[in-house]
Order: structure tokens, then C-alpha cells, then sequence
């Protein structure tokens, strides 16, 4: 059990001590607690092998970690995490059920909610639960006889995990995974419910045609494979979202010749001249897909931004922590955007690379996305 993840083992006081004084730096009115709580931290520690944070530690360590997460380019909004404290819950059941109950609540009728939830952390014996697909909502991947790939080729390898635990999909480019949750009771599947799943056609402003091309995406991006780090304390299972960019759909997850591929069809679709890669048929094709995928959200009712307005907000929010005095890491090859990206001012500049904590991290082992 939980083979793909290191065993954790004891909080070093000195992780605590240090994100402690970070919390109550940057939360004056509690300052008066400071050296007490600290010293009973360091004796819980020294007692247990670890320590509870309360609920305002809780809360600021997950905004911290997604300040410090030096590859999103949506970070201006850290403030607003909203935080559902369910560290009470450890079963793959329990789990699964709040996982649901997430994509529930920050749909908010389509306004969505960033938000995390955050589950029982690892204990000094090991790890206490890991969900296993990186996102709660993703799509099968197939591989045909023939060797062609229906849906996600992202996720051929969790899609056979899923089918050996009893799941079938309908063999479709769009069937939704399964949860997947280890826990100290083993693996467990889970089929998400039909209204925690809120799904997005992908229609075009002008190109009528657009909508046979049969293509879709689901509304939330919530991550659900990486452990959220506070104080020394690992929360293996921490779910949570934001919304989505629509470079992410329209330029990588359709995109990818791995994934959907779709650009050939769409520039067959137009009538480009196809004969040659200097027509930029691929670069026309793209465009199109991405004013596609913003008029679907807008016009479903779904948040969505684009990279001209997250450029500069991220700009903005870089700013804004350099005037608080903070180092800001960035990772330029992920800030600047897959298309246009000279045009946006998060290309013109370098910055900060730092390992900042709390933060969230992926255990060795697993991929990234
Ligand atoms: N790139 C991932 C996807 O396309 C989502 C990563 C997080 N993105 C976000 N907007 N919160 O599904």
C-alpha cells in the first residue's frame, strides 16, 4: 500500500516553529499568542510526533500555498481560498463523498468558488489517504486495437487501473473517471455522481459546424494529486480549485497529439491549406479553438478567464507582494502562456525562483500536469 509515496516521519519543530512565526507575522492581532503557542507546539511535537494546527493556521497555510505556488499564474486571487476543514475524515467512503461535496459547492451556479479541502494528514507512520487521479474530474483514455487513441491519451494508465478495480467506461472520448482513494484500507473506486459533474459544449461564435465536432470540457479544474505542506505537516489529500484559464483547454488539453489532436480536423473544417506547415494552419486552427472555448464558458455561464486579462493581473499580484516586502517565486516556462505569448507581459520579464513553504508539493513518483 501507497507503494508510489515516501513515509513520512516525525514534524521537525523547527518546520512548526517556523511557519508559526510566518502565521503570526502576517496576522498582528493574534500576535499576543505567539511564544505560548509556540512552546506548546514544540511539546505536542516532542509528545505525539506531530501537532494540530488550529483553524486559522489551517486556513492561512492554505493561502500561503498557493502564494508560494510558483507555477500558477492565478495567484492574485490567493486571498479568497475558501477553506473546508474536514481533517476529521480518513476513509476512502468519507472521501470520496466530500470530494463531491466540493465540486458542489464551488460551482455556485457556474460563479465558481475557489476552494480547498483538506483532509486527515499523514501521521508519523505513513501516509493516511492519497487520491490517485491528479484532477476529481478527467476523462478515459483508450487505446484501440490499431493502435489510435480514444479520449484522454493522458490517462490510459489510471483508465486500466480503474478497469481493474471492476470500473467500465462506455469506450467514449468523454466517459469520467472514477475517483480513485488509497487509504490504510486499500484502494477504492468511486463514480462520480451526475450533479457533481458540470460539463461545458464546445460551440464557436461564428463556425456553426463547430458543435459536431462533439467536443466538450468539464467546468472545475480541481487538483487533487499534490499534498498541501504547512508547518511540517503533510496533507496528502487536499483537493482544490480555482477555474480555468482557456489556454488550458484550447491549447494543450484539445491540443496535445497525446491528448485530443483535434487541430487537423478543425483546420480541415475551415479549408486551410493544410500542404504546409509555413500556411500556419495549426496557429489559425488553435485561435479559433481557444474563441471557441471562452464564448462556450461566457455563454454557458461558466468562469473563465484568458491569458491577456491573467497576465496582467499576475503582474499585478507580483507587484503587489514585492511592495509587501515578499520574495515572489515564479517559473516563467509555466507563467507565460502556450499561445500569443509575447503579447501578454508575463513574457517580457524574468523572476524570483524560489522553494517557498507552506506550499504544495507532488510526491516523488508521480507526473506531472
Ligand atoms: N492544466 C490543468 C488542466 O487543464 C489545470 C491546472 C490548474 N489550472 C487552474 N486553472 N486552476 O486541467
Amino acid at each position: 500500500m501507497f507503494e508510489s509515496t515516501t513515509r513520512r516521519r516525525t514534524v521537525e519543530v523547527q518546520d512548526a516553529t517556523e511557519f508559526l512565526h510566518g502565521f503570526f507575522e502576517e496576522n498582528p492581532r493574534l500576535r499576543e499568542d505567539r511564544e505560548k503557542r509556540i512552546r506548546f507546539v514544540a511539546e505536542e511535537i516532542e509528545r505525539t510526533g506531530t501537532y494540530r494546527h488550529t483553524k486559522r493556521e489551517l486556513v492561512w497555510g492554505a493561502r500561503a500555498a498557493w502564494r508560494n505556488a510558483s507555477k500558477c499564474i492565478g495567484r492574485f486571487y490567493w486571498q479568497s481560498l475558501h477553506v473546508r476543514d474536514r481533517r476529521d475524515l480518513r476513509t476512502g467512503e468519507e472521501i470520496a463523498e466530500q470530494c463531491f461535496e466540493h465540486l458542489r459547492s464551488s460551482w455556485r451556479g457556474g460563479r465558481l468558488r475557489p476552494m480547498i479541502t483538506i483532509f486527515a494528514p499523514d501521521t508519523p507512520d505513513g501516509p493516511t489517504a492519497r487520491i490517485l487521479n491528479d484532477q476529481l474530474v478527467r476523462y478515459a483514455g483508450y487505446e484501440a486495437a490499431d493502435g489510435t487513441l480514444i479520449g484522454d491519451g493522458q490517462y490510459l494508465e489510471i483508465t486500466r487501473l480503474a478497469e481493474s478495480l471492476g470500473w467500465r467506461g462506455s469506450g467514449g472520448r468523454f466517459d469520467v473517471l472514477p475517483l480513485l482513494v488509497e487509504t490504510g484500507e486499500g484502494l477504492s473506486a468511486h463514480q462520480l455522481p451526475t450533479d457533481a459533474l458540470k460539463e461545458v459544449e464546445i460551440v464557436h461564435p461564428e463556425f456553426s459546424w463547430f458543435s459536431e465536432l462533439g467536443l466538450r470540457w468539464h467546468a472545475i479544474p480541481t487538483q487533487a494529486d499534490m499534498t498541501l505542506e504547512v508547518g511540517g505537516v503533510h496533507y496528502g489529500a487536499a483537493p482544490f480549485n480555482g477555474w480555468y484559464l482557456s489556454t488550458e483547454i484550447g491549447a494543450r488539453n484539445l491540443v496535445d497529439r497525446h491528448r485530443y489532436d483535434v487541430l487537423p480536423e478543425i483546420g480541415r473544417r475551415m479549408r486551410l491549406d493544410m500542404s504546409s506547415e509555413r500556411t500556419l494552419w495549426r496557429d489559425r486552427a488553435m485561435i479559433e479553438l481557444n474563441r471557441a472555448v471562452l464564448h462556450s464558458y461566457d455563454s454557458q455561464g461558466v468562469t473563465i478567464t484568458d491569458h491577456h486579462t491573467e497576465s496582467r493581473r499576475f503582474i499585478e499580484f507580483v507587484e503587489r507582494e514585492e511592495r509587501s516586502g515578499r520574495t515572489c517565486p515564479a517559473d516563467w516556462s509555466w507563467i507565460v502562456p502556450p499561445v500569443s505569448g509575447g503579447l501578454t507581459p508575463v513574457y517580457h520579464r524574468y523572476y524570483d525562483e524560489a522553494e517557498l513553504c507552506p506550499r504544495f508539493v507532488r510526491d516523488p513518483g508521480r507526473s506531472s500536469t
